[in-house]
C-alpha cells in the first residue's frame, strides 16, 4: 500500500482525498516508480475541476522524478534502480509511487537532482515545444509571452533570453515583474493595471508581434489576437482565467491573415523519439545554466489542497513540487 491522492468527484481543493491505495506490479510496458518529487501544474487543476473530464475515482498529477522499482514485460530501455523523470498521461503522479506506461519516462541525468527533475519536465518540455516547433523561434524577434513570472514563464524568460528573443511578458503584479525581469524578459506588463494591448503597439512602434503564446484563455485572447501583426500566429496553450468562447474565423482574418493554434505537449511528445530529443535539448539547457528551474513553493502531498489554492489564486511563481 502507498498513499496517494485519489478523487471521487470533481470540484474544489477539497475533493483531493489523501487515501492507501495498492499499487501492484507493472504489466507488459508499464513500469512502478516510487517517487522522490511530484510536479505540480496548472492541468491538475484543470482535471480536478472536470474541465478536463476523466473516469471517477480517479488520481491526479502528470509529473514526478524517482526511482524505478520494478520493470514490466517488453521494457527495454529501463531497468530497476534507474533514476526517472516524466511529464506524461494518465494522471496519478500525486502518489508515493505507481505504477504506469513505461513510454512517457525517461532517464534524468546525473547532474539533475530529483526535485528539479520533477519541478522542470512539463513546464520545460513546454517550452521547448512552443519555442522549438510550434512557432520556431531563431532569435532577433520580439515575441508576446503571458503569465512570465509563473512555471512555465520563468523557463520561457530564460530560454527567449538564450535564444537572443525579445520577450514581452505580461504579469499579475509589480513583485512577478521584477522576477520575470530578473529572468531575461526583456519588457514587462502588469495586465492587471495597463493595457497590454496598448503597450505592445508602443513596445513594437506599432507593428505588433509575430506570434503571441498565451496561457491565459478568455481573459487575453481578444487582446492577444489585437497584438498581433499581420500573418502572426496566435499561440493557445492554456485557460487559466477560463476557456476561450467560440469566435468566428472572420476574428483572424480582419486582423491581417492571422493563424492560430491550441497545441498540447502530450501531442508533440507522443513518439518516442521526439520526447527523447525534446527532453535531451532541455536537460542541454539546464546542464549549461542557460536555464536554472527556480522551485519557489515545496507543499507534502498530503497538503496538496493548499497547493492548489495558491496556484489558483496566483500566490505561487516559478516551480512548485510535492514531496511524499
Ligand atoms: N498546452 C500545453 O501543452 C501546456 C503545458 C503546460 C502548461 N500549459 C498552460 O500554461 C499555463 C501555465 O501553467 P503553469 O503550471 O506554469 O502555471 P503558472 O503560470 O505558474 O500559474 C498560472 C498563472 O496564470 C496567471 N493567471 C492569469 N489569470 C489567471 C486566473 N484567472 N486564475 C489563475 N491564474 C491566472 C497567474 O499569473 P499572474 O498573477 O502573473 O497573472 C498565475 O500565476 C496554464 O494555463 C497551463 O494550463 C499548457
Amino acid at each position: 500500500m502507498v498513499k496517494a491522492i485519489r478523487i471521487n468527484a470533481v470540484g474544489g481543493p477539497e475533493v483531493m482525498e489523501y487515501v492507501d491505495v495498492e499499487v501492484g506490479d507493472p504489466g507488459p510496458g508499464e513500469v512502478r516508480v516510487r517517487h522522490a518529487a511530484i510536479g505540480l501544474n496548472y492541468i491538475d487543476v484543470y482535471f480536478r475541476t472536470g474541465a478536463y473530464p476523466q473516469p471517477l475515482p480517479a488520481g491526479l498529477g502528470m509529473e514526478g522524478a524517482g526511482t524505478v522499482e520494478a520493470v514490466g514485460e517488453g521494457v527495454t530501455h529501463l531497468k530497476e534502480g534507474d533514476r526517472v523523470a516524466y511529464a506524461t498521461r494518465p494522471p496519478g503522479a500525486y502518489a508515493e509511487a505507481r505504477v504506469m506506461p513505461a513510454a512517457g519516462l525517461v532517464k534524468l541525468p546525473k547532474s539533475i537532482d530529483f526535485e528539479t527533475g520533477a519541478a522542470m519536465m512539463l513546464q520545460g518540455l513546454t517550452v521547448q515545444y512552443l519555442f522549438r516547433r510550434t512557432f520556431p523561434l531563431r532569435g532577433g524577434e520580439t515575441i508576446l509571452f503571458h503569465a512570465a513570472a509563473g512555471g512555465v514563464g520563468l523557463i520561457a524568460c530564460q530560454w527567449a533570453r538564450a535564444l537572443g528573443v525579445t520577450m514581452i511578458g505580461t504579469v499579475g503584479s509589480d513583485e512577478k515583474a521584477a522576477l520575470a525581469k530578473a529572468h531575461g524578459c526583456t519588457h514587462t506588463i502588469n495586465y492587471n493595471t495597463e493595457n497590454f494591448v496598448e503597450r505592445v503597439k508602443e513596445i513594437t512602434n506599432g507593428k505588433g508581434v509575430p506570434v503571441v503564446y498565451d496561457s491565459i484563455g478568455k481573459d487575453t485572447f481578444i487582446g492577444s489576437l489585437d497584438c498581433l501583426a499581420p500573418l502572426g500566429m496566435m499561440v493557445s496553450f492554456g485557460s487559466a482565467s477560463g476557456p476561450v468562447p467560440p469566435f468566428g474565423l472572420q476574428e483572424l482574418a480582419s486582423r491581417g491573415s492571422l493563424f492560430i493554434t491550441r497545441p498540447t505537449l502530450f501531442s508533440y511528445s507522443a513518439k518516442r523519439e521526439d520526447l527523447e530529443n525534446m527532453a535531451a535539448e532541455l536537460f542541454a539547457m539546464v546542464d549549461t545554466h542557460k536555464i536554472k528551474i527556480d522551485i519557489n513553493q515545496r507543499y507534502a502531498l498530503k497538503d496538496v489542497a493548499q497547493a492548489h489554492r495558491d496556484l489558483e489564486s496566483r500566490k505561487t511563481t516559478g516551480s512548485t513540487i510535492l514531496l511524499p
